[in-house]
Formats: structure tokens, sequence, C-alpha cells
């Protein structure tokens, strides 16, 4: 029998808690043997079935000699990173959901594990529901991967579906995002794109060997969207997504999230709601796609408990990761791109000729309606993402113009 014991009682460790107990029978056929709650740390009281297993104390999950796995759900970085390195230290594997977490002190805590012969999983940390990390150590794992790319953020997909689908503001999707227990603690960390950058640093590192460091890669959010960007979208068959993407070149890698315009018929443009999707590219096997609910109890439950069941079974893993440390981390992508632009002035003669000043080839789109009689938006020609980027400032500075989306020819 092997015992789980849980730290953080919220979101994600509750659902732990109910798969352990409801779906015991299919984890111990699987398994071969029973898996058991054994523990959980919280400091609020829970009026559950299983409430004399709670202790305030993790000490007594981390530190318990009867404990063989620790489930990490707390989320954050101080306590979590005290909990998690003081359970690999006490010889227990650890299974965590927790991004920021592994995106800046992973290296660190697989080390421990490696020293100290366990494992620590981390499957729930990116996608939600969506098994891809094992999948691409092991499926994959024939493969040189060069290509992840995807929608990495339940909470800002469920924001932009509603947007776009529903007509609700930005700050109404918000909240329902945040009642189904889609967004994290403080949603700023969705909304600006850090959650993205923290899974996308994790993917590239399973994928490529690239640093569990998110400060090297730039991130922009959802947060200067707006709803009439989505209809200047529609106007162009297009969707706008949150995109994680990241490269390995033989010269280097590269990794961003920022907010794209893909064209209606991509695969990632019709992933919906809370529902994230990873394609990844691999020389052999080309494109493959994962597909499923990026955030919510049920689903990063699911995912933990996969790991919990895998530990189980596979309790010495041997093997390890690609490496790519002595290749550097490069400014831009070598793929062109065009941006979408949003100018808030009329679109006059003068106007015109001030856009084509710097973006000679660029395409005007005027919607219908008072609403939209003083502004209009356009696409650039195909250009390096650098390079654009410093052209939209020049015209920024000539004319009123919002944030560039980059808008991807995928
Ligand atoms: N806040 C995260 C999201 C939770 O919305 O994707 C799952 O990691």
């Amino acid at each position: 029998m092997a015992k789980v014991g849980i730290i953080g009682h919220g979101v994600v460790g509750s659902g732990v808690a109910s798969i352990l107990l409801e779906n015991a029978d299919v984890l111990a056929a699987r398994a071969g043997e029973k898996i058991e709650l054994g523990g959980v740390c919280d400091l609020r009281e829970f009026d559950v079935s299983y409430k004399h297993l709670f202790t305030k104390d993790a000490q007594e999950i981390y530190a318990a000699p009867d404990i063989d796995i620790v489930v990490e759900c707390m989320g954050g970085k101080g306590l979590a990173y005290k909990f998690v390195k003081a359970a690999l230290e006490n010889g227990k594997h650890v299974v965590t959901s927790n991004k920021e977490l592994i995106a800046t002190c992973g290296t660190e805590l697989e080390a421990i594990a490696a020293k100290k012969g366990v494992q620590l999983r981390y499957e729930a940390s990116c996608g939600g529901g969506i098994p891809v990390i094992k999948p691409l150590e092991e499926d994959l794992g024939a493969n040189r991967l060069t290509r992840v790319a995807g929608i990495l953020n339940g909470t800002t997909n469920y924001i932009l579906t509603r947007m776009r689908e529903g007509g609700v503001s930005f700050e109404t999707a918000l909240e329902e995002a945040q009642q189904r227990g889609y967004a994290e603690a403080d949603p700023s960390a969705d909304v600006l794109g850090w959650d993205a950058r923290r899974k996308i640093c994790i993917l590239a590192h399973v994928a490529f060997g690239t640093p569990l460091d998110d400060s090297a890669i730039c991130s922009e959010g959802i947060d200067k969207l707006t709803q009439e960007d989505m209809l200047y979208a529609r106007e162009l068959g297009r969707a706008v997504k949150l995109l994680g993407m990241a490269e390995l070149l033989p010269e280097g890698w590269r990794a961003s999230v920022a907010p794209a315009m893909l064209p209606d018929t991509h695969p990632l443009a019709c992933v919906n709601d809370v529902f994230n999707a990873v394609m990844v590219h691999g020389d052999r096997v080309d494109d493959v796609m994962f597909y499923g609910r990026g955030a919510g109890t049920a689903p990063t439950a699911s995912a933990v408990c996969g790991d919990v069941l895998d530990i189980v079974r596979h309790p010495k893993k041997v093997g390890g990761r690609v490496e790519c440390s002595e290749l550097p981390a490069l400014s831009s992508f070598t793929r062109e791109l065009h941006l979408f632009l949003r100018v808030n002035v009329a679109l006059t003669e003068e106007t015109r000729a001030a856009v084509v000043s710097v973006f000679p080839q660029a395409r005007f789109v005027q919607l219908d309606g008072e609403a939209f009689a003083d502004e209009f938006a356009l696409v650039t020609e195909q250009g390096a993402e650098d390079e654009l980027l410093r052209r939209a400032e020049k015209l920024t500075a000539m004319l009123p113009c919002g944030a560039p989306i980059r808008y991807l020819t995928l």
C-alpha cells in the first residue's frame, strides 16, 4: 500500500482527496496496490468525511514515516518551497501542481530529488488535466522536439471566449472565471501572462532541456485587449488567443507569451472556454496536439493523481532529460509575422499617409458603425517581430495606436 499526504486543501488539493477516496478502486486496480489518503494539511477547517485526517502542521505530512508521496497544492513559492524541499530531503516523492514553484526553483528541487532517489512530478503544472509532460518525455521520447506552442492558461482563454462569443466585458468574464475556480488567488498572474510564462518555461524545459527560470522569457498578457479587438479579429476571420511559444534552433532557443490573432481555421483558434491545447513538433512525429480542460478542480486533480499512480507503479524511474544548457536564449523568433494595430483617429488622407510612411504595405481595416468612425486598424506587412515592433513604436509617436497584437500566419 502507498500512502499520500496532501498539503493545501484548496481548489486542487480537495479534488485530489476526492479522487483518492472516490476512485480508490480504479487507482488500486491500475497501481496493483492500494493508494490511501494518509493526511491533509491546511490551516482552515473543512466539514468533510475525512476531517479526522487533517492537521495544521505541515511537518506531520512531509516528515511522517508512513507517508510515501507528498502532494503539494498550496501554490505560491514561500511555504510551498520550504515544504517541498523538506519532503524531498525526507525521502518522499513529491507531486505538485505549482507552476510558480517549478518555473523558479525547479532546478534546485529536481537536483535534491535526484540526490535522494525520489521523484518530483509536475504534470498538473501545465495544461490542467491535459497529459502533456509525460507524453513529451515518454511517448514522444524518440523525437528531437523543436517547437511547443499553445494556449496554456484557462482563465484568459475563458475570458477571451466570453468576450468574443458572449459579448461580456473583461471584468465580468474574469469574475466568472474566478467563481469557477479557474483563476489564481491573485488573478493578475493569469491576466498579465505570468502563469502562461511559467508553463511555457516548464514545457520548454521538458521538451528541449532549457533552464527552469522563467525570468528569461518575455510575456505580455491580455489586460490591454478590448471587445473591439475581438470585433476586428472577427472581421479578419481570426481569433485572439494568448499564445505561449517556444522554439529550439541550432543557434539557441526562445520562448515568449503574447496575444496573437490566429486564422479561424487554425486548430488552436477553436480552443475555447477553459480548454487549453498544446502543439508540439518532433523531428519524427511531425505535429502533435494535446487538448483538454486547462484549469479547475477535477481536471487538475486528475493530472496530480496520474503522477501519484505513475510513481506507485514505477517508484524507481530511471533516465533523464535532453540538455541544451550550452545554447543561449535568443531575443526574437526567426519566424516572420504581421502586427495588428488599432489607431485611435479617423482614417483620413493624412493619417493614411502617416501609416504608409512607416508600413508601406499596410492593409487598412475599417469597421462599420458610428462607434468606429474615429478609429481604424491595420495589418502590417510581414516581417521580423522585433523590427515590426520598433516600427509600431515609431507610428505610435505619430498617431495614437493601441497595443499591437501579433497577427500570425501559421
Ligand atoms: N489559473 C490557471 C489557469 C490554473 O487559469 O490556467 C491552472 O493552471
